[in-house]
């Protein structure tokens, strides 16, 4: 009777072990490493260290980091000659101690910039000074540290051509290969990039992105990548064929090719159904990536669905994360690691 009980223990054992997520057996840090790029998230300073779950979820599945908002304009120097590394500081500590990159995130945006900026009316000369000084203070201060940044971003219009902002009326279009020359000369060793949402795929916005990228290119402006950042929802996703043909192409002109940002909202509370399209959407745009040489990480914008910046800016839609809001791995999670583990095995099957 005893032993029976034990044996049928050990049998229930087994299989609630069998049953277990594989994110807890094989974090996906470890198996995108063994398929030979990174695997990233983007990181809410002000939770980190706070919230014990959402670290130690951090610090297992990821090795690679992105400031969600700690080095934004706003955020780092609120006003005019006064940083604020408090955040940044911390994540940089923080990556260090568990063997991740830094992803410095983002240089030269129009959006999150401080009133006393937008509202200074400052001429041209002063305004390339102040950008100057914000580019190279950042840089410069991580130094050897921030692997990567986003140097510039958005900087695209829907239509393909160059967005009117904040910068390019305020510089001129210049401003772009401005802002990479300030980057590269604080921080000769980091890979800088250009980093937008919708032209992943093909279309005109794609086709502006790889036009500036030429026109850069031409002018011998320091920038190493372009970062898809991959907001998605199911009716609103690029085909994963375009986007690797997009891939294949920046590749061909000497550029990086990193997944940034990738998200994918659903309607919530999420049915199953659509939990399972949105895992094959995840496992499609990582095929796409594992396809390119040049495409070297794969991150989300977040890390679980507690914490994710889609509800707040999305009413109504959620979910879109890897980890639900328990910290439980999603269909989305457990498809990237067998696409990750198979990968391992076979190698990257890179598409000509
Ligand atoms: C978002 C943050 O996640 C939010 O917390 C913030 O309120 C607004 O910005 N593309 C980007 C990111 O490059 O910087 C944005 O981050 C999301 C879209």
């Amino acid at each position: 009777m005893r032993v029976s009980t034990l044996a049928i223990a050990a049998v229930f054992a087994a299989a609630l072990a069998g049953a277990l997520p594989a994110a807890a057996a094989d974090p996906l840090r470890a198996l995108a490493r063994t398929a030979g790029i990174r695997f990233g998230a983007a990181v809410d300073v002000e939770v980190l260290g706070k919230d014990a779950a959402y670290t130690q979820l951090l610090a297992r599945e990821f090795d690679l980091v992105t400031p969600e908002n700690a080095l934004k304009f706003s955020v780092v120097q609120p006003e005019r000659g006064r940083f604020d590394f408090t955040q940044a500081d911390a994540l940089v500590a923080f990556a260090e101690t568990h063997d991740m990159q830094v992803n410095g995130h983002v240089l030269v945006w129009h959006q999150q910039l401080p009133d006393w900026l937008t509202q200074g009316h400052f001429g041209r000369d002063e305004l390339k000074t102040i950008l100057r000084e914000h580019i190279q203070t950042l840089v410069t201060r991580y130094r050897g540290r921030v692997a990567s940044w986003d140097v510039a971003a958005e900087a695209v219009a829907e239509d393909g051509r160059l967005r009117e902002t904040f910068w390019s009326r305020g510089i001129g279009p210049d401003y772009l290969d401005l802002a990479f020359r300030w980057a590269h000369e604080a921080d000769p060793q980091a890979r800088l990039r250009y980093n937008d949402y919708g032209g992943e795929g093909g279309g005109a916005k794609s086709d502006g992105i790889y036009d500036l990228m030429i026109a850069l290119r031409r002018k011998g402006t320091p920038i190493h990548g372009v970062g898809l950042q991959m907001h998605l929802s199911l009716q609103d996703a690029p085909p994963a064929r375009e986007v690797r043909i997009n891939m294949k192409r920046l590749a061909a002109l000497g550029l990086e090719t990193p997944i940034t940002e990738m998200d994918v909202m659903l309607p919530v509370p999420a049915s199953r159904t659509r939990l399972k399209k949105q895992a094959a959407l995840y496992r499609d745009m990582l095929q796409a990536c594992l396809a390119v040489p040049q495409c070297r990480s794969f991150s989300t914008w977040g890390v679980t669905d507690r914490y994710s910046w889609i509800p707040e800016h999305f009413p109504g839609q959620g979910a879109a994360l890897l980890f639900d809001t328990d910290d439980r791995p999603k269909p989305a999670a457990g498809s990237l690691g067998r696409l990750l583990r198979a990968t391992a095995s076979t190698g990257r099957k890179v598409s000509r």
